[in-house]
C-alpha cells in the first residue's frame, strides 16, 4: 500500500536551524548586512519538521514565511542571535548553522538618523561573536553540530580547516563562484565534509534536496553513535 503519511524518522529529536541575514545597525535606518535570503535555512527547518523533529528556526531578517510546525525565533543584530543560539543549543541533538552572521558591526550605533551634511561619515566597525565557535567549544556529548563554509576561493581546505576549528561534526561547502549557488538562488551545489575526512561532492540540486541530503546526514551520525 502506498504510505499517506511521510515517514517520521527524526520523531523525538530537538533540531535548531539558524538562517538568513544579520543586521548590524549603525543608525535606525541604516544597517550592514549581506544578500542571505535564509531559503536553505528555511528549507532546512521545513524538512527536520517534516521528519518530526522538534524544529526551532532562528532566523535573522527575511521575507520568507516560517514553514509550519517549527518554533520560530525572529532575531535581528548577530548578538541577539547568539543569545537566542546558545541558550536554546544545550538541549538539541542537533544545530545546524546555515545563517550568514555578520562578523563585523558598527562600534556605535548613532540614536538619530545620520543627517546627509554631517561632518562625521566615518563608520568603525569591530568583530562580532563567533556563535559556531562557542557553540563548538561547548558542544555537549552526543550532539551534531554543522556549519556552512561560504567560499569563494579554496572551498576543501578553507572548508576542511573551519570544520576542525569549530569542532562541528559536518561542514557543507558553499562555492560563491559557481553559478546557481550559494546566496538568494532557488539551488545549490555544495560538497558536505565529515570529521573522517570524507567527502560528498553533489551537483547543483534544489535547497530542498540539499536539506534532505543534509538531514540524512544528520540521522546516519544518530544511528553511528547509538550503534
Ligand atoms: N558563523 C557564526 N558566527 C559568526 C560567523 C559565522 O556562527 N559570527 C557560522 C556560520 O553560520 C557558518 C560558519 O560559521 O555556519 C562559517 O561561516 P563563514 O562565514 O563561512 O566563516 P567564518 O568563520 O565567518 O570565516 P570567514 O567569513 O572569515 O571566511
Ligand atoms: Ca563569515
Amino acid at each position: 500500500a502506498r504510505r499517506l503519511v511521510t515517514p517520521q524518522s527524526l520523531s523525538g529529536r530537538k533540531i535548531l536551524v539558524s538562517a538568513g541575514p544579520t543586521w548590524e545597525p549603525f543608525d535606525p535606518v541604516r544597517f550592514i548586512t549581506n544578500p542571505s535570503s535564509g531559503k536553505m535555512g528555511y528549507a532546512l527547518a521545513a524538512e527536520a519538521s517534516r521528519r518530526g523533529a522538534e524544529t526551532h528556526l532562528v532566523s535573522g531578517p527575511s521575507v520568507l514565511c516560517p514553514p509550519s510546525g517549527v518554533r520560530f525565533h525572529g532575531v535581528v543584530t548577530a548578538e541577539e542571535m547568539n543569545r537566542v543560539v546558545s541558550d536554546l543549543a544545550p538541549a538539541m541533538d542537533a544545530v545546524i548553522m546555515a545563517a550568514a552572521v555578520s562578523d563585523f558591526r558598527p562600534e556605535k550605533a548613532a540614536p538619530q538618523k545620520t543627517k546627509k551634511d554631517s561632518n562625521d561619515l566615518t563608520v568603525r566597525l569591530v568583530r562580532t561573536p563567533d556563535i559556531l565557535d562557542g557553540l563548538g567549544s561547548r558542544k555537549p556529548a552526543g550532539q551534531v553540530l554543522v556549519g556552512f563554509a561560504a567560499e569563494t576561493e579554496n572551498l576543501l581546505e578553507n572548508a576542511a580547516e573551519k570544520l576542525v576549528r569549530k569542532n562541528l561534526d559536518i561542514i557543507v561547502a558553499n562555492d560563491l563562484t559557481q553559478p546557481d549557488s550559494g546566496f538568494r538562488c532557488d539551488t545549490n551545489q555544495v560538497k558536505i565534509l565529515f570529521r573522517d575526512g570524507s567527502i560528498e561532492d553533489l551537483p547543483c540540486m534544489t535547497k530542498q534536496d540539499v536539506a534532505r541530503r543534509v538531514l540524512d546526514r544528520i540521522e546516519s551520525l544518530f544511528a553511528a553513535r547509538e550503534r
